[in-house]
This record gives structure tokens, sequence and C-alpha cells, in this order.
């Protein structure tokens, strides 16, 4: 199988990319909401930690698969036959680029806000990327829960149109992204 992209296929490089950074995603969201509705103790704070690591990782992925896609674009999503569908296809992708920055850098910004190092993989520590202050910890956590929701939003069409196109228009897109060629 190809490691790059061609006009009309997905590499393997892109396919792992859009993958991997999905099952952290997924993962990232139910235990994001956990946490921030969860009673803060000393039980739970591993689970803060670990969510951190899972949204750097995230933000490290997405920032390798915008350079990858520089050098070697992904092809256009297939043609739906009809403009509106195809245009959402096209922004739904576009969204998931800027939100998924935005997403673990809202969650650092306020995460530094809180005055706590964040550590990631339980031993490095990264730096504050914002002055230990309240106001910058409660919008950020604000920005933080906005995003998440928009992102749960793309996540469900993006998903739903996918599926619905592989298993009830039959016009192999989900093939596309998963298998080899
Ligand atoms: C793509 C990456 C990420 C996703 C999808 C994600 C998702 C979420 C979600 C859905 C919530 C619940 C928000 C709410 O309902 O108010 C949340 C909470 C939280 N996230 Fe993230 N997050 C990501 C990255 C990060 C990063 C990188 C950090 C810090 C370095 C972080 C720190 C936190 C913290 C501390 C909370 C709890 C907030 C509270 O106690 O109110 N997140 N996250
Ligand atoms: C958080 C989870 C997900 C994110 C962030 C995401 C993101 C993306 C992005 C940005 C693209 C455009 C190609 C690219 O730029 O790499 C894409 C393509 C695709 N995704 Fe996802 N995706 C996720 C989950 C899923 C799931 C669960 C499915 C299947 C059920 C899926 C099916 C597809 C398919 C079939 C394509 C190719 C569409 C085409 O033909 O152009 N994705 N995804």
């Amino acid at each position: 199988m190809a490691l790059r992209n061609s006009a009309d296929r997905f590499g393997l490089v892109t396919k792992s990319l859009h993958w991997v950074t999905a099952l952290l995603v997924l993962s990232a969201i139910p235990m994001g909401l956990w946490i921030a509705s969860a009673e803060v103790s000393l039980a739970i704070l591993p689970y803060f930690a670990r969510h951190k690591t899972l949204g750097i990782m995230v933000l490290g992925l997405i920032i390798v698969r915008i350079i990858w896609h520089r050098f070697n674009p992904p092809p256009k999503p297939l043609s739906h036959g009809s403009i509106w569908q195809d245009a959402l296809a096209l922004w739904v992708h576009r969204a998931f680029y800027v939100l998924l920055v935005a997403m673990p850098l809202s969650g650092w910004i306020a995460s530094s806000a809180t005055g706590i190092d964040t550590v990631i993989f339980g031993r490095w520590t990264l730096p504050a990327i914002a002055p230990a202050a309240e106001a910058w910890e409660d919008a950020g956590f604000w920005i933080h829960g906005v995003i998440g929701k928009l992102l749960i939003t793309i996540i469900i069409l993006h998903t739903g149109g996918a599926l619905f196109r592989s298993f009830v228009k039959k016009d192999g897109t989900l093939a596309r992204i998963t298998r080899g060629g």
C-alpha cells in the first residue's frame, strides 16, 4: 500500500494519522466530560493527567498531519452528487483541523492558568502558556467546553455521513480510508 496520497486515494500515512487521532479524540472526550463533572479528589487526579496526555498527543498528531498534507494533500471527498452535501463534507473536514488545534490549546491554556504543572506521560512538565489567573482559567475552560460541544457535533455529522454513504448509498467512502490500495 502506498505511503503517500494520490489524487483519488488515501495513503497509509494519512490513514494511520486519521485512525490514531480518531481513537485518541474519542477517548479524550468521554474522559474530559467525566473529569469536568466529577468531584475533584485524589482518586481522580490521575485521570486529569491521562486526559492531558491524550490531548497533547492529539495536538502533536494534528500538527504532523497539517505539515504532511501541505506536501502531500489528501484526495477530495467523493462527490455526493449534491452541492450542499459536498460543501458540508469539505467544511466538516476543515473544521476538524481548526477545532483539533483549538481544543488542546484551550485545555493547555486553562490548565496553565490554574497554576498547576501540566505533566504528560507522567514525567514531562510542559511550560505554562498562560498566566496563573482565575480569569484565564475560567475563560479557558469555558472555551474548552464550547469547542468540545462543537467537536462532538461534527464527529456525529462526519461519522453519520460516512456510515450512511457506505452502508446505504454503498459508494465505497469508508473503504477509501480503511482498506489498502
Ligand atoms: C483534542 C484534545 C482534547 C479533547 C477532545 C478534550 C475534551 C474535553 C472535554 C469534552 C471536556 C469536558 C468539558 C466540559 O464539559 O466542560 C474536557 C475537560 C477538561 N480538559 Fe480537555 N480535551 C482535550 C485536550 C486537553 C488538554 C491538552 C488539556 C490540558 C493540557 C485538557 C484539560 C482538560 C481539563 C483540566 C478538563 C476539566 C475541566 C473542568 O474541570 O471543568 N484537555 N476536555
Ligand atoms: C474524532 C474522530 C474523527 C476525526 C477527527 C476525523 C477527521 C477526518 C478528516 C479531517 C478527514 C479528511 C481527510 C483528512 O484530512 O485526513 C476524514 C476523512 C474520513 N473519515 Fe474521519 N474522522 C473521525 C472519525 C471517523 C469515523 C468514526 C469514521 C467512520 C465511521 C470516519 C470516516 C471517514 C471517512 C470515510 C473519510 C474519507 C472521506 C472521503 O472520502 O473523503 N471518520 N476524517
